[in-house]
């Protein structure tokens, strides 16, 4: 009896794919989910990708409240400006139902004046909706209608804690009750949070406490990325050395706290995910042939263009006024494109999982063909 309940236990802990330990009804989807990591896992093997977008972001406003020297907002070229609602509804009634929808440009989306509009409009068409934020809220009611909102996930991105010396990032200290606040009040874990910590040169022990915090406030997972120098070639980043010893000891500290650690070039995911993730990330993509951004993902911006990046405003694949996702998913465009990233994206490693020395890439272009 003893032997069979531990081989319970343990069938309970690495195999369900539930991140709700009680969760024993799960076991029954245990094959369905088994089935679709496999297929998935399959599909980002070999490169074959879906027949849309799973998830579609929305630049709904590229207005913000706060300056962070890190953020290449202001060198992009685009209007910091608000998508009009109208633009809007005919992208969202573009999407075919259940898309995973991110309410985010390059900007605060609480500062749009309709967001609680937006995320009302996506949701009654079965929507799933997500919102990365600042955390500086515009007004105090805001985190009131976040959590009456029906808001499924909300990112806030910080990249340390109080007194942090994260110079380059995000720079208030206005934030923490904010996003303390939304995490006490919510009822059932709704809407799912997440910290999005970025590292910079130095910072790492700031890193270490965006992650503990997470775990003293009960959110579900800090997500942790690259510094993008495309745009902000001045930004210092750890070395592919040194950033790999930082994945350890915060991978280290995220399992004493009890918090899920998301680090798209590391680990990403619990259990059974997380294993085979590690596993095979190197081989993912016909073995990083491709950026991982283009399997799945299409930027709208707020005048409907569809981008394959948020960080490429000038490459559109068509726009959602007047086409359709799936046309332009598939589109000759968007192939040559996923092909050829290099030839545009330079040298930009935030979704490849290997660092890119970016001398290395102008010498690679310089070879005649
Ligand atoms: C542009 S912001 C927009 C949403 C919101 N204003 C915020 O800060 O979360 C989205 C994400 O981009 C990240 N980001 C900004 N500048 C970056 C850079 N140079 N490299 C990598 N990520 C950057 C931020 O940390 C944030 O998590
Ligand atoms: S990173 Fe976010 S908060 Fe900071 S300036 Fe850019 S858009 Fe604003």
């Amino acid at each position: 009896m003893r032997i069979l309940f531990n081989f319970a236990a343990l069938v309970k802990r690495y195999i369900l794919f539930t991140e709700n330990d009680d969760c024993w009804s799960n076991f029954l989807a245990l094959p369905k989910n088994m089935l679709t990591l496999i297929l998935d896992t399959l599909h980002r093997l070999f490169y074959i990708l879906p027949l849309k977008p799973r998830q579609v972001q929305i630049e709904i406003t590229n207005r913000c409240n706060m300056d962070c020297p890190m953020c290449p907002r202001e060198v992009l070229d685009i209007e910091l400006e608000h998508m009009d609602w109208d633009k809007f509804v005919t992208v969202v009634d573009k999407l075919k139902e259940r898309e995973n929808i991110t309410l985010t440009g390059w900007g605060e989306p609480f500062l749009h004046p309709r967001i609680f509009d937006m995320i009302a409009y996506c949701k009654e068409r079965g929507h799933r909706v997500m919102i990365t934020s600042n955390g500086l809220f515009p007004k105090e009611s805001i985190a009131d209608e976040i959590l009456n909102s029906g808001l499924d996930e909300i990112t806030f991105s910080i990249d340390g804690v109080e007194d942090n010396n994260v110079s380059n990032g995000h720079t208030s200290n206005k934030v923490y009750e904010n996003i303390e606040k939304i995490a006490r009040l919510r009822e059932i874990r709704k809407p799912s949070i997440r910290l999005q910590a970025t590292l910079h040169e130095g910072c790492e022990k700031d890193l270490y406490n965006v992650i503990r915090f997470g775990a003293r406030i009960g959110v579900e997972a800090v997500n942790v990325g690259r510094i993008d120098r495309k745009y902000a070639p001045e930004l210092k980043r750890p070395s592919p050395v040194e950033e790999e010893r930082i994945f350890y000891e915060a991978d280290h500290i995220a399992n004493e706290c009890g918090i899920r650690l998301d680090w798209l070039q590391y680990a990403v995911g619990t259990r059974m995910v997380r294993f085979f993730y590690r596993l095979l990330r190197k081989k993912l993509h016909q073995s990083g042939k491709y950026c991982l951004k283009t399997f799945d993902y299409a930027y709208v911006s707020r005048e409907g263009n569809v981008t394959p990046c948020c960080l490429l405003p000038e490459v559109k694949m068509g726009n959602l006024l007047d086409g359709d996702l799936q046309t332009i998913w598939q589109n000759e465009k968007f192939n040559h494109f996923r092909k050829n990233y290099r030839d545009t994206c330079g040298s930009c490693d935030l979704w490849v999982i290997d660092q890119v020395d970016s001398d290395q890439v102008v010498r690679k272009n310089q070879i005649p063909s």
